[in-house]
């Protein structure tokens, strides 16, 4: 099977499917273990090191640092950052921002990857809060799409038609991909499109559906640093990330979070909250 590129698409088996779980319910854990952490104050440099540190304690290697000459182990994108945000120790969250947190883990040689939003403090504006539910409800409404007989064209479909009815857009210029032993691999995907185009789907393709929505237009551009993607028009841009396996009757996700976390605001156990405050 190839793409429409002309690139073979992996299918994988259920011994991969399994190792993909692992690598992705790991990421999905990296993401767990940082919710505490992100409030108003922390810097992104920090949060990076604690991500950094919970994937090399629990035997997997950061994807991203080196990856085409990427720093770090993260991408933290706040605000009117689109995706691709370097975290730094002089970067720090304020009250009231909104920020994706993008996390890939190499496990055993499987790739997990997966972002989330946060809420940094409790002063959310509604817009930001919309933005986020809408982008959320995006994600699912392509993974809801993702099932044998259906194409990446459905996938697309769904997500913006669920964005553009609630006036806001869908960024072009990134896709989901395909994964597995391989970071970016076929097929690319495309969160925007027409029912019944595209590649056909069918059990054993794995890749990511990652939609970032943005509240105004959807042109980005990059900025000096060679990977921060910013919103054109400064309004606010949302994304959510899982990693997905085609299975016969609809697809596995595989970046579930092991704490129940879906989106924000989430809420801790008293526990992890007190020790988010002693660690951060
Ligand atoms: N995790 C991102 C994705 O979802 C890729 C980040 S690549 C980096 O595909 F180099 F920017 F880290
Ligand atoms: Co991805
Ligand atoms: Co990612």
């Amino acid at each position: 099977m190839v793409d429409r590129a002309g690139r073979r698409v992996p299918l994988h088996g259920p011994e991969e499917f399994e190792a993909l779980h692992k690598a992705g319910r790991l990421a999905a854990a990296t993401l767990d273990h940082i919710t505490p952490h992100v409030r108003p104050g922390v810097s992104t440099g920090h949060l990076d090191k604690l991500i950094e540190a919970y994937m090399r304690d629990h035997g997997a290697i950061p994807a991203t640092i080196g990856y085409n000459g990427y720093p770090a182990a993260s991408c933290i994108s706040p605000n009117h950052v689109v995706n691709h945000g370097i975290p730094s120790d002089d970067k720090r969250l304020a009250e009231g921002d909104i920020v994706n947190i993008d996390v890939t883990v190499i496990l055993d040689g499987w790739y997990g990857d997966t972002s989330r939003m946060y809420f940094v403090g409790e002063k959310i504006g509604v817009k930001a809060r919309n933005l986020v539910d809408l982008t959320y409800r995006a994600m699912m409404a392509g993974i809801a799409a993702a099932k044998p007989g259906n194409t990446l064209g459905d996938i697309g479909f769904a997500i913006q038609s669920l964005v553009e009815a609630n006036r806001c857009s869908v960024v072009r210029d990134f896709g989901g991909h395909g994964i597995g032993r391989v970071f970016h691999d076929a097929p690319h995907i495309d969160h925007f499109g027409k029912r019944g185009q595209g590649l056909k789907l069918v059990p054993g393709m794995v890749f990511t559906i990652e939609p970032m929505v943005n509240a105004g237009k959807a042109d980005v551009k990059i900025l000096s640093d060679g990977w921060t993607t910013v919103t054109r028009d400064r309004s606010l841009s949302a994304q959510f990330e899982h990693q997905v396996g085609i299975t016969e009757d609809g697809c596995e996700i595989f970046t579930l979070s092991p704490a129940g976390l879906t989106q924000p605001p989430y809420a801790l156990p008293q526990e992890a909250l007190a020790q988010g405050e002693a660690l951060s």
